[in-house]
């Protein structure tokens, strides 16, 4: 679905800009799928899925692969030019039909209740405005449809959760795309009104040192059948 032309006849600008960490992300996050056990955690997020999904903030395309047979459609939105470029080749291999769309959480360009389930993986961490990309989740899954999650965030004693704190006002979001350590993915999606499905915490990776990255949530969550 290509990005309305803006007034003035140019492209409008991307709605997250951050070139320097796309290009580490590409990088890491390959490495990441064998050495650090990522590959393994796509496959349990996504494992049973069917029907017509939405990721959103696809990065480079990563979970793509993952996708079991029936799902009929993957829309993947992504808002950053290089991953969304890098996502486009992913979807070329990938076994299931995979669009991939430019847009943001905040403003999802797709019509009302259309999919069955919904992906996040490593987004909400960074998207700017997390109620508003929740509601717009909730509005674009079919009643009953159904949130695969994978985040991280807050986590630990006091020192590392102080420590999370810290790095959100100062230094790390500007050095890792917008990413914040301290926000609480579980809280979120229930304050969005999802009912909160099956969840499990785990530590990435899973053996090593512990960082202020490593508090992960898996999970599912659901748009109530009854919800407006
Ligand atoms: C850490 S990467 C995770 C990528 C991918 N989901 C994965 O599991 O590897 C965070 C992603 O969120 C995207 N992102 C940042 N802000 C966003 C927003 N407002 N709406 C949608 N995606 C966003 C970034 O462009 C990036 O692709």
């Amino acid at each position: 679905m290509p990005l309305l032309p803006a007034r003035s006849g140019k492209v409008p600008r991307d709605a997250v800009h951050h070139p320097l960490f796309a290009r580490c992300y590409a990088r890491v996050s390959v490495r990441a799928e064998t050495r650090l056990g990522m590959g393994q955690v796509r496959e349990r997020l996504l494992r049973g899925l069917s029907g017509r999904v939405i990721e959103i903030g696809a990065g480079n395309g990563l979970n793509f692969g993952h996708y079991p047979g029936d799902v009929s459609e993957v829309v993947a939105i992504e808002p950053e030019r290089r991953l969304r470029r890098l996502a486009v080749e992913a979807a070329l291999r990938a076994e299931v039909p995979v669009d991939v769309v430019p847009g943001a959480a905040e403003a999802l360009p797709v019509k009302s209740e259309g999919f069955d389930a919904a992906v996040v993986s490593l987004v909400l961490c960074s998207v700017r405005d997390v109620p508003r990309a929740l509601g717009e989740l909730r509005r674009v899954l079919r009643p009953g449809g159904e949130v695969r999650f994978f985040e991280h965030g807050r986590g630990g004693g006091r020192v590392m959760t102080f420590s999370q704190r810290a790095l959100d006002r100062t230094l790390w979001p500007a050095l890792s795309g917008g990413c914040h350590l301290s926000r609480e993915p579980v809280r979120a999606l229930r304050d969005a009104g999802f009912e909160l499905g099956p969840y499990r915490r785990l530590l990435m990776p899973e053996q090593g040192p512990v960082l202020p990255a490593s508090y992960c949530v898996l999970g599912t969550a659901w748009r109530p059948e009854a919800s407006a």
